[in-house]
């Protein structure tokens, strides 16, 4: 169950929890034409908050709304500021935030125009989505039956509401057989993104994850990137196939719900040694530390709340 707060922000007010509802008919209900964002705030060193590249979230957001031709009400800063807001009313210090922008009630049927669209930003405690002992230890994944939509079918660097129904059937799918999490691959059989994850695996010595043709360009893929060329690890963008997993060193996802979580499995077959490897744990020691603040070089990436 998710954890409630006090208020949620819905088009430029603060409503109670329960009573942030809406219409049967709004569109996005029907149809799923909506976007949205997951964002993560942290305690840091010295008893303070801030959110994670929180401007980074919010550009994408926008650029979610752009591709779908949604106009959000409000400005990335507003919503940048209502955020912050909405973490200070609630004080939650850590959590997960959840930005939406989506169509209300009016007209029915596909077009829908002339329809308001909504904003709306709920915030609440959330901890790590695959698991404590998945962080620690590496999950269990497993290659899904269902395909990452063609490039021109699901629009790669949007997140748009109704395309994660297929992530939701992946999900489940890979739950339901005994999995932790899902690997798509591409529809030329590449491997390509998680459910709601980017993919990224250790080959001789080579720190390689999938080119951001066919995927979510992933806030944390490019803070992993970010810091593993700081930490002179060897990294290469470019497509592996299914079987490159098996015979990897290492494996791990990132994402702002799953952090940078280890694979210790994929397909019934252990990746490397079955544990975390070295350069799994070094980055992952290494984000942990960005976000709480344990690190100067990369504090730009820190929205500290006053
Ligand atoms: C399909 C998909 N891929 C990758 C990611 C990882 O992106 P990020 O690191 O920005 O959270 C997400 C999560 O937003 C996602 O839903």
């Amino acid at each position: 169950m998710v954890q409630k707060t006090k208020k949620i922000w819905m088009d430029g007010k603060f409503v109670d929890w329960d009573d942030a509802r809406i219409h049967v008919m709004a569109h996005t209900l029907h149809y799923g034409v909506g976007v949205f964002e997951g964002i993560r705030c942290y305690k840091t060193e010295g008893g303070g908050s801030a959110v994670f590249r929180l401007k980074e979230h919010v550009d994408r957001l926008f650029d979610s709304a752009h591709i779908l031709t949604l106009d959000i009400p409000y400005t990335a800063e507003e919503i940048c500021q209502a955020i912050r807001k909405t973490l200070h009313v609630n004080g939650l210090t850590e959590g997960y935030i959840r930005p939406i922008a989506f169509i209300g009630e009016g007209e029915m049927g596909l077009y829908a125009r002339s329809n308001p669209v909504h904003a709306a930003i709920a915030v609440w405690p959330w901890g790590s989505y695959l698991g404590e002992e998945g962080l620690k230890k590496g999950i269990r994944a497993k290659v899904s039956s269902f395909c990452r939509p063609h490039v021109n079918s699901a629009m790669t660097k949007a997140k748009i509401n109704g395309y994660y129904v297929n992530s939701v059937m992946a999900k489940w799918e890979a739950v339901k057989s005994g999995y932790d999490e899902a690997v798509l691959l591409d529809t030329e059989g590449y491997v390509a993104e998680g459910s709601g994850e980017n993919i990224f695996i250790v080959r001789n010595g080579i720190l390689q994850t999938s080119p951001l043709t066919s995927i979510l360009p992933g806030i944390t893929r490019d803070s992993v990137l970010n810091i593993a060329r700081k930490l002179d690890i060897p990294v290469k963008e470019s497509r592996f196939s299914r079987d490159e997993m098996y015979i990897a060193e290492e494996m791990f996802f990132t994402g702002t719900a799953a952090e940078i979580t280890p694979v210790r499995e994929v397909d019934d077959r252990r990746v490397g040694t079955g544990k975390p490897g070295p350069v799994t744990k070094q980055i992952q020691e290494k984000f942990f530390d960005i976000v709480r603040g344990r690190d100067a070089l990369f504090s730009h990436w820190l929205d500290v709340l006053k």
